[in-house]
């Protein structure tokens, strides 16, 4: 099958590959996807996890991607709860070979059902950014209405998952990000925007909750303005920043079945948008992740037509 692999730490994502690989087989609890899209998160290749198994060792070449949506076609020894030719979506494992590949084996807990009147690009495009979200306002921050959220990088694929999911929910969402992304930010609901370039970031005033994406600096003032008994909560991990202040949490997004099924029944209400950026082929996805324009919203693989 086709995969897109990385062998040299150093060479960053210049290092990308389209090469081919063995089809992978369904060990005990997995099952084995036939891949139609795929999502990709360019900090990948700065987690440990790219580069070595669980015991620190060397697993390379890698197989990139862990976001995915398909269709089951085989299943593993004990697995439970999905079935051969179905359409599901959902978080692969970070110590193994991932989803921008034609197949993935992964465990089936991980996978949630995608219903048939969303597409694959849609199921790609929201394991990573929404259960983030999702876990952040509210397993790690405790969101309740009527707070004040402050969502960075709001018009960004967490952000906007961020912003949507905080008003729904009943918060004030005060957006930030580059001056260029105010009406975006605006139409995926943020109440207000700060252009993080240009406006004063202390004017906010304080906040319940902070969602920070962006890190270092930006991070530091945003603690300042966490209200008493408020949370900020981070995703940008070690390799940027960590807090130290007590009141932060950062952490890494977890597979979640029932989340998942929340928030696919967003989208297809309506309560939710997701925010797809490029969308390429998977011959064109080491041009598309190598291309210097800057990218607006997530970019999906399109891994079958
Ligand atoms: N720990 C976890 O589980 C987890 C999960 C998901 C994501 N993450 C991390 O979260 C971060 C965001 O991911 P994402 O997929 O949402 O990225 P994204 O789509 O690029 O969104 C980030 C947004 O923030 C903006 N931004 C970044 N730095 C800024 C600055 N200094 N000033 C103003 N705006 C700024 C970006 O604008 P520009 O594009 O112009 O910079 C973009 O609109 C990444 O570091 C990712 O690795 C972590």
């Amino acid at each position: 099958m086709k995969a897109i692999v990385v062998a040299d730490q150093a060479a960053g994502i210049a290092g990308m590959k389209l090469v081919e690989r063995p089809e992978p087989q369904a060990a005990i609890n997995d099952v084995v996807v036939r891949v139609h899209a795929s999502g990709f998160v360019p900090t990948e290749l700065e987690w440990p996890s790219t580069w070595t198994d669980r015991r620190h060792h060397d697993r390379t070449p890698s197989i990139l991607g862990h976001e995915l949506a398909g269709v089951v076609t085989a299943l593993g020894y004990g697995t439970t709860g999905l079935s051969v030719g179905q359409r599901v979506f959902g978080l692969a494992d970070w110590y193994r070979d991932g989803t921008l590949a034609e197949y993935v084996a992964m465990e089936a807990r991980n996978l949630a059902p995608l219903p048939g009147d969303v597409d694959f690009t849609v199921g790609a495009s929201l394991p990573i950014s929404g259960l983030t979200a999702w876990q952040g306002l509210f397993q790690h921050g405790r969101l309740q209405a009527g707070q004040s959220v402050l969502a960075h990088g709001a018009a960004g694929a967490v952000g906007s998952m961020v912003t949507q999911l905080a008003r729904e929910a009943g918060a004030y969402v005060i957006g930030t990000g580059r001056g260029a992304d105010r009406q975006k930010a605006v139409d995926f609901g943020a109440n207000e925007f700060v252009d993080l370039e240009n406006d004063d970031l202390d004017d906010v005033g304080g906040v319940d909750l902070v969602f920070d994406v962006i890190g270092g600096d930006i991070q530091k003032r945003s603690a300042a303005l966490v209200r008493t008994g408020g949370t900020l909560v981070t995703v940008v991990g070690p390799a940027q920043s960590r807090p130290t202040d007590g009141l932060s949490i950062d952490f890494v997004v977890e597979s979640d079945r029932a989340q998942l099924g929340e928030i696919i029944q967003r989208i297809r209400d309506g309560r939710l948008r997701t925010n797809v950026g490029k969308v390429s082929a998977l011959d064109d996805a080491v041009a598309t992740f190598n291309a210097t324009e800057r990218r607006s919203g997530k970019t999906v693989i399109r891994v079958r037509p």
